[in-house]
């Protein structure tokens, strides 16, 4: 059993693969967080609790008199007592009254994990979960709030929610109702997450924690390009193979906040959920609110071990449907070759060409529809544009297929130009407030999928798209954040509700779609990496990582993706050189060493190119072929990062140690430099490896322990990459 309720501690004790995590009810009321962290059987919870001689302005913890929350680790805040911490909830009451007093009530143990109604989520089809629902309540009002707690047994895993149930007779408003709260007893950690902005997403910024509150949020309606929904506390010792490192990643692609409050006790109080910002929730009687969760990963063997317990979570509990573990295609993007400036003629040609090399799918991107020659307008018309398609999208997907290849399209479903048909008769289905200005952000306004009818509009018109041609791909971008954020069908009270409502009507919309085509892969996409969160891998596989496809600075984004999100979810490209968004230019084997690295691809006017270069690719197409399944399942291995240096490593092993991928890139030449060896990981240091075109054994132990030298191939140029291939004799 993952989760035991000991009576005679009163303690909740969650055992998860080598990861303990317990809450222990005190005074009967409330719940305090007594521990998260390396396994402990039968623990003694009496003695782990903090023997506080703290005294807080408010009172001390001394039994006798009253209570101060404020000096003791509290499993899920309210506003108002005597904790005067961040609250992770605040509720509005009709008198105006922001007060709650939550008691524990009841809870419930059951086998598996409840689906999160209308919310992306992972799940356990196995039965290798257990899940913990402890109810409070405020009986003065009605309130009863449901804490959620699911224990994978096979990882060191605990994902988190809350659920808010209106029992009372009168309308409460949610103020803030975020999704978890762990309160730590020290602050010697640093924080770390996954920052940067259009074309550099997920750098890893740390920082030391200090007084105070350090967080990230996003503002802008979805998770964004410049925070990820991810926040890790590390232990000062944490590198990629030891130390302890405590990651949050929120199931949610909208609004969030994620923080750590250093207090006057030197605790950290971290929490994660929607943002309050610019947020409220009306929960009429009888109404719930589910909050999105948090998905908890601990790990006593650092960032690397963290990271991989992500990946196989994410590979297995939170991607659905067909393309799940499936191989997923070598394609081609007419993007950065054509641009807006393509016909049948020019896609045609792509294709055949591609075809020749081994690609395995051309995506036509944006531009095909309406009067779309720029983007300036035609967002929300999709119907196809007969003077670039004369014969339709039929007659090019025919051609496409007769080179023994599969056809992509492109949307922007959740777009509209002012300048297009759908704009011009329903003005009103934009994100707007009436009379106000409306800011537009790459030309385009933001329809209001809190409507049903703008859902059921946009659901039928792209199935009818889908359902003219064979198309096995498609690609579902997302341009611009929101502004002057109101809906027209929502009352004055409501308004608040508006962008998360959106969210809401976005994943029923996704959820529609990819159930109605099951046999499609979709990818998303944010003008590359803005919205490459959890809550979008739950309906579409794989995230367009970035539009910056620059060698170098791919390393990064790619590198900084992989803390959280697994390889198949990244698609990478080869573009052309030199670069459309740094002009730097570097070798087609550098460029197709970083995008291997990944889902791969190719973004590019290959028809422009020498024989010499197809052949090089065609090279890759098939170095790539031969090991995807590793790149793209397999386990990763960070070994050097492009944060640290010139030098960025990373491998990929097979879960059965028998096969391994080593990529080393440098950047820079460095005249003179000093000699230089690099361990691999994640190897059997039992077997012998055989590195591709040698007929030497090199044992697992001697690889991990001496390593490798720094390959001669690196040594001339910049922007140099190697790759070995490993296979085992076990
Ligand atoms: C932004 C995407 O990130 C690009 O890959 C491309 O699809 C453009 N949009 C098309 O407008």
């Amino acid at each position: 059993m993952s989760i035991i309720f000991d009576k005679s501690q009163k303690s909740f004790i969650l055992q998860g693969k080598e990861t303990t995590y317990i809450i222990k009810i005190i005074r009967d009321k409330y719940l305090s967080h007594i521990y998260w962290g390396d396994r402990i059987d039968n623990p003694v919870v009496e003695t782990m609790m903090n023997a506080s001689g703290r005294s807080s302005f408010h009172g001390n913890s001394d039994e006798n008199r009253s209570l101060s929350l404020d000096v003791i680790p509290i499993e899920y805040p309210a506003y108002g007592n005597t904790d005067l911490r961040n609250p992770a909830y605040q509720i509005q009451l009709e008198n105006g009254s922001r007060i709650t007093d939550l008691s524990y009530d009841s809870h419930e143990i059951v086998i598996g994990k409840p689906n999160l109604e209308g919310l992306p989520h992972l799940y356990d089809n196995d039965n290798n979960t257990e899940t913990l629902n402890i109810n409070l309540v405020d009986s003065l009002i009605g309130l009863k709030v449901v804490l959620s707690y699911t224990v994978f047994s096979n990882y060191n895993v605990i994902t988190r929610s809350v659920k808010f149930y209106n029992e009372g007779k009168v309308s409460l408003k949610l103020l803030k109702a975020l999704s978890m709260n762990v309160d730590f007893n020290h602050f010697d950690y640093d924080f770390m997450t996954l920052s940067g902005s259009w074309a550099r997403e997920r750098h890893i910024i740390k920082r030391p924690l200090a007084h105070g509150t350090q967080s990230i949020e996003s503002r802008r309606g979805a998770s964004g390009h410049s925070e990820n929904p991810f926040m890790a506390l590390l232990s000062k010792n944490a590198t990629e193979t030891n130390g302890e490192v405590y990651g949050f990643n929120l199931v949610y692609s909208g609004n969030f906040v994620a923080s750590a409050e250093v207090d006057q006790y030197n605790t950290t109080r971290v929490s994660m959920g929607i943002n309050p910002f610019d947020f409220e929730w009306l929960l009429e009687a009888g109404e719930s609110f589910q909050s999105p969760e948090v998905v908890m990963v601990y790990s006593s063997h650092g960032l690397g071990d963290m990271s991989r317990t992500y990946h196989n979570l994410y590979n297995n509990h939170l991607v659905r449907g067909k393309y799940k573990n499936e191989d997923r295609p070598v394609l081609i993007n007419n993007w950065e070759a054509t641009y807006f400036d393509f016909n049948e003629e020019k896609l045609d040609n792509l294709a055949k060409e591609a075809s020749l090399l081994g690609v395995e799918l051309l995506v036509l991107d944006d531009g095909w529809f309406g009067k779309r020659n720029s983007d300036n307008s035609s967002l929300g018309d999709w119907f196809v544009n007969k003077e670039k398609l004369p014969n339709g999208l039929n007659a090019l997907v025919d051609k496409v297929n007769s080179y023994g290849i599969g056809f992509g399209l492109w949307f922007e479903p959740e777009m509209v130009s002012p300048d297009s048909d759908l704009y011009r008769k329903h003005p009103d289905w934009c994100i707007h407030v009436p009379d106000r200005y409306r800011s537009l952000g790459r030309n385009q306004c933001i329809l209001d999928y809190s409507r049903t009818d703008v859902r059921d509009y946009i659901i039928e018109t792209l199935s009818n798209v889908l359902l003219s041609a064979k198309i096995t791909y498609v690609k579902w971008d997302m341009n611009r954040n929101m502004s002057e954020i109101g809906s027209k069908m929502l009352p004055a009270n409501r308004q608040k509700e508006t962008a998360h409502r959106y969210i809401l009507g976005l994943y029923k919309v996704m959820e529609e779609i990819t159930n109605r085509f099951p046999n499609i892969l979709f990818e998303s996409c944010s003008g590359g990496g803005g919205r490459f969160d959890p809550g979008i891998l739950y309906y579409m596989p794989q995230n367009w990582t970035s539009d910056d496809t620059d060698g170098v600075e791919r390393l990064k984004i790619q590198y900084g993706t992989s803390m959280v999100y697994p390889t198949s979810a990244m698609t990478a490209h080869v573009s052309a050189t030199p670069n459309h968004q740094t002009g730097r230019s570097t070798s087609l084997s550098f460029r197709g060493d970083v995008a291997m690295a990944g889902n791969f691809g190719y973004e590019l006017d290959i028809t422009n190119m020498s024989n010499e270069e197809k052949q090089d690719m065609k090279k890759q197409i098939e170095v790539y072929k031969d090991m995807r399944r590793l790149i793209q399942y397999g386990d990763l291995y960070r070994l050097l990062s492009p944060f640290d240096g010139n030098i960025t490593a990373w491998m990929y092993v097979s879960k059965d140690k028998a096969e391994a991928s080593v990529f080393v890139y440098k950047v820079l030449n460095i005249p003179n430099d000093g000699l230089f060896r690099f361990k691999l990981d994640g190897l059997n240091p039992e077997y012998l490896y055989y590195m591709e075109g040698t007929d030497q054994g090199i044992s697992g132990k001697q690889l991990m322990n001496f390593g490798l030298n720094m390959p001669l191939e690196l040594g001339k140029g910049d922007f140099r990459s190697k790759l070995f291939r490993f296979k085992a004799i076990k």
